[in-house]
């Protein structure tokens, strides 16, 4: 009995063949069109109103714009509020009509038109529309990797583990059992022995809601909009969240850069294997992925990089502001971020190999 168990020969056998999702654009007028008909249908009982935007590459096993990536466009009418839910997956969001207060367990605080802001796992929020006019949100999450891993821890906050039961004040770490269960080194190169207690009582890294307000961003991107054409890096600010350290994202899984370039730039085709989704929040440009050319504008939200497709994308006469969402610090995590700046550079693995320089220097910038 081998209980269903097959065992197939792969001796000798190529790698698989990777599947590049094409790149897409889901325009603004469908956007619009789909608010319009979130505000029209009953209340759901959780308070959410939610479309998420499928590619139609995706095979599940739930709705999925990139395929670690899913976005949500969520609605909340004037008056209404959302019921708070634990996941295990995290999120960024960008509000990109309205107003709402959030509220985290902490401070609550407005968001408005461009402000972002995360969401760490494990970490209910609560939104309430106290204005007059919809509040709209794209919510991006990792939660189709943890789908398919099967592993997206979902509960209602009643009854469960709430954030409130933990301790907020900074308290004495009780370590005892760990620090008896000394690590044995095993030969000179740094491998060691470690006990179980090493495995459950790893240290630990405050992740909080962190909220970057467009008031207090908007002023610092003339600083990279204002960049010689002939900058070699990217016209844009991440927006960091500490929780990340080295792996500089604004979730553990993603970064969100909020780009602004100027009239007539032209960046180099380039590839890596984290995948990329824009949404544009101002301005229109054109972009050749994977050899397809496609063209956006303001509202539009563009798939815009499959995982180590060769892309680059161009500004047109006005230029263009850009929300980027991509699974950079995921790809870190794991050592698989893999980036060819130019199709002339090395291949890198970043993060464990010398990384790329940019003329920022040279240009004065
Ligand atoms: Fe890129």
């Amino acid at each position: 009995m081998n209980n269903g168990i097959t065992l197939i020969d792969v001796s000798g056998q190529p790698a698989r063949e990777q599947t590049f999702w094409p790149t897409v654009v889901l325009r603004r007028a469908i956007i619009e069109a789909e608010i319009e008909r979130l505000a029209s249908i009953d209340r759901p009982v959780d308070g959410r109103r939610a479309a998420a935007v499928n590619h139609p590459m995706n095979t599940g096993p739930v709705p999925a714009f990139a395929p670690g990536i899913d976005v949500h466009i969520v609605v909340l009418k004037p008056g209404e509020e959302t019921v708070p839910v634990l996941r295990n997956s995290s999120s960024v969001d960008m509000c990109i009509r309205g107003s709402a207060t959030v509220s985290n367990g902490g401070m609550p605080f407005q968001v408005e038109k461009y402000d972002v802001w995360n969401t760490p796992s494990m970490h209910p929020v609560v939104y309430r529309n106290d204005g007059n006019d919809l509040f709209v949100r794209l919510s991006y999450s990792n939660t189709p990797l943890l789908e398919r891993l099967d592993v997206h821890y979902s509960s209602p906050v009643e009854g469960a583990r709430q954030n409130g039961d933990r301790p907020s004040e900074p308290h004495v770490v009780q370590r005892s059992a760990r620090d008896a269960a000394v690590p044995i080194p095993i030969g000179q190169d740094g491998a060691q022995l470690m006990g179980y207690e090493w495995l459950v009582d790893i240290d630990t890294i405050d992740s909080k809601v962190l909220h970057w307000p467009w008031k207090d961003v908007a002023p610092h991107l003339d600083q990279v909009h204002n960049l010689d054409l002939s900058y070699t890096g990217r016209h844009l600010y991440v927006l960091y969240n500490p929780a990340t350290e080295r792996r500089i994202g604004t979730s553990h899984s993603f970064f969100a850069t909020i780009a602004k370039l100027p009239p007539g730039k032209v960046d180099k085709p380039h590839r890596h294997t984290s995948a990329a989704i824009n949404y544009i929040m101002w301005g229109h440009g054109k972009s050749v992925v994977n050899g397809e050319r496609i063209e956006w504008e303001e509202g539009d939200l563009h798939f815009s990089a499959p995982g180590w497709s060769i892309h680059n994308h161009a500004s047109r006469e006005q230029g263009f502001m850009a929300l980027t969402i991509q699974d950079h610090p995921l790809h870190i995590a794991m050592e698989s971020l893999l980036w060819q700046e130019t199709l002339k550079s090395p291949i890198t693995k970043l993060g464990s190999e010398q990384g790329i320089e940019t003329n920022l220097t040279a240009i004065g910038g």
